[in-house]
């Protein structure tokens, strides 16, 4: 694997001090916002990095940038370390956050993208090729002469992300690109990046907690907790942590009590939600139950990636100190 991004063993504490209660004296608290972090993501990759709020994320994204200096621990981006050597990997490097602007409030696009481009001093017929593609890419045509601040927030993020790429970095860190958009700007969005992948190459680290992202977008994911790795691996590795919770959606003819002999694990009016038992046939069960109850309908649900995640972070259940399974490896929270 040609590596692009290193992390080895960082750690980043901040210090907190606050007065308590009517007491002069300041108290410090510390907060281990990233605790002894390591990963390496290879040229190309597009790697979703989950976790829940506080988890590290943005605190991570920021070292990788270099607006943050690690407390402790290496990193390395295209050969460089962030901290030290900015402005230079400011060049090769996009990033966009998704709950804050880079852009100009007053200006309209257009301009924003040209003091973009003196910032990062891109030759004008690059800019221009650039600019060309990525108003064609993201529909920015007629938004161009728009104030940023008249933008709506999709639009807003097009040109976020256009702002990201004028300078072609090969790396581009996403925190949260998708947050509140509806479903068909978001939509534009991903397959907007999937292209970016697919056609440039670049490397993608895709901060979000919205999974659609994730399905659609990354080969890989890892999943960060209390600012430590407790996961690192594919999708299917991810959900096949979960021990089998796929469930069995029956509609009966009518509404009755929770059907006897399996587990019910939810009711509603004539539809019931069966667990189906790890390693068991669903074809069996529904079987056994056809030949007792009145079944109109019948649909298996597999569990979902976001029950999976939401499972890992709750650390609720057995799966995660051992499970070592299928391209995916997990590591409890100690
Ligand atoms: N500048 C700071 N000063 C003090 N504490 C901070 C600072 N930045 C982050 N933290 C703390 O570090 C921890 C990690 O924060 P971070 O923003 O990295 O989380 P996150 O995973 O991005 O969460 P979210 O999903 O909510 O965006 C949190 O406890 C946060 O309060
Ligand atoms: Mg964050």
């Amino acid at each position: 694997m040609d590596t692009v991004i290193e992390l080895t063993d960082v750690a980043k504490t901040f210090t907190r001090r606050h007065r308590r209660g009517r007491s002069l004296l300041r108290t410090r608290t510390t907060v281990r916002a990233v605790d002894g972090l390591s990963f390496a993501i290879g040229r190309g990759e597009v790697v979703g990095y989950l976790g829940p709020n506080g988890a590290g994320k943005s605190t991570t994204v920021k070292m990788l940038t270099g607006i943050l200096v690690p407390s402790s621990g290496q990193i390395r981006v295209a050969g460089l370390e962030p901290s030290r050597q900015r402005t230079t990997l400011a060049r090769r490097v996009g990033v966009v956050f998704g709950q804050r602007t880079t852009l100009w409030w007053d200006l309209p696009l257009r301009d924003s993208f040209q003091l973009i481009r003196h910032l990062y001093r891109v030759e004008p017929a690059r800019f221009a090729r650039n600019l060309d593609r990525l108003v064609a890419l993201l529909e920015l045509g007629s938004l161009l002469e728009v104030p940023v601040r008249q933008l709506s927030l999709g639009q807003r993020m097009r040109g976020d992300l256009a702002a990201a790429l004028l300078h072609d970095p090969a790396i581009l860190y996403l925190d949260e690109p998708t947050i509140g958009l509806d479903v068909v700007s978001k939509a534009a969005i991903r397959e907007f990046l999937e292209e970016l992948n697919r056609e440039h190459g670049t490397t993608i680290l895709l901060t979000t907690h919205d999974l659609g992202d994730v399905e659609r977008l990354c080969n890989r994911v890892m999943v960060i907790d209390h600012g430590r790795l407790a996961f690192d691996g594919s999708l299917d590795g991810l959900r096949s942590l979960v021990p089998a919770r796929r469930v069995l959606v029956v509609d009966l003819a009518a509404a009755g009590p929770p059907m006897s002999g399996v587990e019910v694990v939810r009711v509603d009016g004539p539809r019931q939600w069966i667990a189906i038992p790890p390693g068991a046939s669903a074809a069996a069960l529904v079987a056994e139950l056809m030949a007792h109850y009145d079944v109109r309908d019948l649909s298996v649900e597999e569990p979902s990636i976001e029950e999976v995640v939401h499972q890992l972070y709750a650390g609720g259940y057995p799966g995660t100190g051992a499970a070592r399974g299928t391209g995916g490896s997990a590591s409890p929270a100690r």
